[in-house]
């Protein structure tokens, strides 16, 4: 069972709600994107920034204001829901109670008038592609949270949708079940190659699953790109924030050379590419991650290759296979990661320690 993916084009979509005694509020703004056939692109973003009001129109649940939606070539933004050829896995999986998982993945084929031998044929094969092969007389009650949720995305993709719609599908389980649940859905998506549009606010889980990714922020795409794209290059303080961690410090622009430019920082200075519009005296925020950054001990002199600051210990997580600092740094909070502790040992909260960084390692916050 294999489906060739159809491209999803979502073109200057809008969606205002109007709100009692308030101004009315653009829960979708201007949004425009496009998710390739077999690709899954993930809509990230903080609670309330307009991710399930767009999956929302994707699916026909809610008309858009302005703007277009295409699947393949089909314009579908005034096509009734069940005609737009798409599978749903929402949060609360919404399986229905009083039938079994044989009926709730049958439904949507009964309802599509599919003969009988087919109906068992596909159910079965469906059951055994998300490994629930024999669970075909269980009632919902009888099923674990994960097995709900395979038993939803059996009856998402039972019917061969052009198009997926996940909506935080994984949120009801527990944290170990949802890194498995994620890598299975993972697996499925790409063996069906399904074109999907997958909704979370969960970072990690944005990082593991999505080919792309789409930062959405009041209404509006921030930035979009690969998780390594969004990671390595973002293009606001917001992206840098919300895709990993992040220390974002202060440098001054000494020096632009073809193409490059020369920042100090804490005494020393970095080697940069150059930004446009900046020239010997501009400030801009680096960006410095916490794995990149080092505890040294106090006495350490700054190396040829890497500058360095002091600073005073406040807080500390033990992580297991890795150790959270905070470390003070002239009245700001540096985050600080090292990893194997067991071997590198654990520095104490109140030590006075030095942080090194890589020269490499320190990125400028890409305004373009
Ligand atoms: N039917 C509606 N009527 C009025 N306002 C709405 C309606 N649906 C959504 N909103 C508002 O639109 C904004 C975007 O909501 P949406 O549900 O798309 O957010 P979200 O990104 O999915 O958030 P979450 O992560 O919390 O699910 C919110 O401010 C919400 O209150
Ligand atoms: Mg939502």
């Amino acid at each position: 069972m294999t489906t060739t993916g159809t491209r999803l084009q979502i073109d200057h979509v809008s969606k205002r709600f109007s709100r009692v005694g308030q101004s009315t509020l653009a829960a979708v703004d201007d949004v425009s994107l496009v998710v390739e056939p077999g690709e899954l692109l993930t809509l990230l973003g903080p609670s309330g920034c307009g991710k399930t009001t767009t999956l929302r129109m994707v699916a026909g649940f809610e008309q858009p204001d302005d703007g277009r939606i295409y699947i393949g070539d089909q314009d579908v933004t005034e096509l009734m829901v069940y005609r737009r050829g798409i599978g749903f896995v929402f949060q609360n999986y919404a399986l229905f109670p009083h039938l079994t998982v044989f009926e709730n993945v049958a439904y949507g084929l009964k309802v599509r008038r599919v003969p009988g031998r087919d109906v068992d044929r596909r159910v079965s094969q469906v059951l055994e592609l998300v490994g629930l092969p024999g669970y075909e007389r269980r009632f919902p009650n009888q099923l674990s949270g994960g097995e709900q949720q395979r038993v939803a995305v059996a009856r998402a993709v039972v019917v061969e949708p052009r198009l997926l719609l996940f909506d935080e599908p994984l949120s009801n389980l527990d944290a170990k079940l949802r890194v498995q649940m994620r890598a299975e859905l993972s697996r499925l998506q790409k063996q069906l190659a399904i074109t999907t549009v997958y909704v979370t606010h969960d970072q990690d889980e944005a990082m593991a699953i999505s080919d792309r990714i789409a930062v959405m922020r009041q209404g509006r795409i921030a930035q979009i790109g690969t998780a390594e794209e969004l990671y390595r290059a973002p293009r606001s303080e917001f992206v840098a924030q919300f895709i990993g961690r992040v220390n974002l410090v202060e440098g001054r622009v000494l020096d632009v050379t073809g193409g490059r430019m020369t920042v100090a920082l804490w005494g020393g200075s970095v080697t940069v590419a150059a930004e446009p519009g900046c020239a010997p005296g501009t400030r801009l925020s680096l960006i410095l991650r916490p794995e990149s950054l080092t505890l040294v001990p106090e006495t350490t002199k700054a190396g040829a290759t890497d500058v360095l600051v002091l600073g005073t210990v406040r807080s500390r997580t033990f992580l297991g296979e890795k150790v959270e600092y905070t470390v003070e740094v002239a009245g700001a909070l540096l985050h600080v990661v090292t990893y194997d502790p067991a071997h590198r040992g654990v520095v104490d909260v109140g030590a006075r320690v030095g942080v090194t960084c890589s020269a490499a390692a320190a990125r400028p916050l890409t305004s373009s």
